[in-house]
C-alpha cells in the first residue's frame, strides 16, 4: 500500500514500493509470453516479526488492522498467473481505491501523512521504515 502515494517519515521506502510495483508490471507483460508469471504483492500492515518489532501506535480507524502473513500469501498465490498486481484485503483493496480514483493527490499525501506520523511519533522515528504507513 506505500507503493500508492508519498508519505512524510518513509518517503524512500514508499518510492522503493513504488519502483518495485512498476518493475513487476514491466516484467509481467514482458516474460508473460514465454510463461513466465510476475507478481507484485502490496500489502497494508502484516502482523510480522519486523511489523512488531517497529511498536507503531495505533493508525486510526481509517486504517485496515494487520492482516496475518498467511491470509496475504493465500491472497497472493490466488492472484498468481492471473494479474500483475494484488492488494491483499477487501478493506486495503477499499483504500487503494479512494486513493487512486477518488481523492486529489495532495489528499492522499497529507492523509498517508498523518497515518505514519500517527503510527510513528517523534522519538519513535527510527522504526518507521520497517514496515511503512501502511505497508
Ligand atoms: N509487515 C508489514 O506490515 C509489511 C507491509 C507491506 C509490505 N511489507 C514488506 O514485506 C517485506 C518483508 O517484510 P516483513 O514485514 O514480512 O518482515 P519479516 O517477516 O520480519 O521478514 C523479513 C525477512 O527479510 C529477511 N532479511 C532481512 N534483512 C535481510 C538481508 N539484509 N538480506 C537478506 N534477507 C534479509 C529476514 O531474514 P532473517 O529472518 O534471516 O533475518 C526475514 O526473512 C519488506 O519488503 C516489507 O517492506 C511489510
Amino acid at each position: 500500500m506505500a507503493s500508492q502515494q508519498g508519505a512524510a517519515l518513509v518517503a524512500h521506502y514508499a518510492a522503493t514500493k513504488a519502483y518495485l510495483r512498476t518493475l513487476a508490471e514491466g516484467l509481467w507483460a514482458e516474460l508473460g509470453p514465454s510463461g513466465v508469471d510476475v507478481l507484485a504483492c502490496c500489502p497494508g500492515l502484516v502482523r510480522t516479526p519486523t511489523f512488531d518489532r517497529s511498536a507503531p501506535a495505533p493508525a486510526g480507524r481509517l486504517v485496515p488492522p494487520p492482516m496475518s502473513p498467511d491470509r496475504v500469501v493465500r491472497e497472493a498465490l490466488a492472484a498468481l498467473g492471473r494479474r500483475p498486481v494484488v492488494i491483499p484485503g477487501r478493506r486495503n483493496r477499499l483504500a487503494a481505491f479512494l486513493a487512486q480514483r477518488v481523492m486529489s493527490r495532495r489528499a492522499v499525501v497529507r492523509l498517508a501523512s498523518a497515518r505514519t506520523r500517527a503510527m510513528y511519533p517523534t522519538g519513535s522515528r527510527r522504526s518507521a521504515p520497517a514496515a511503512g504507513p501502511d505497508g
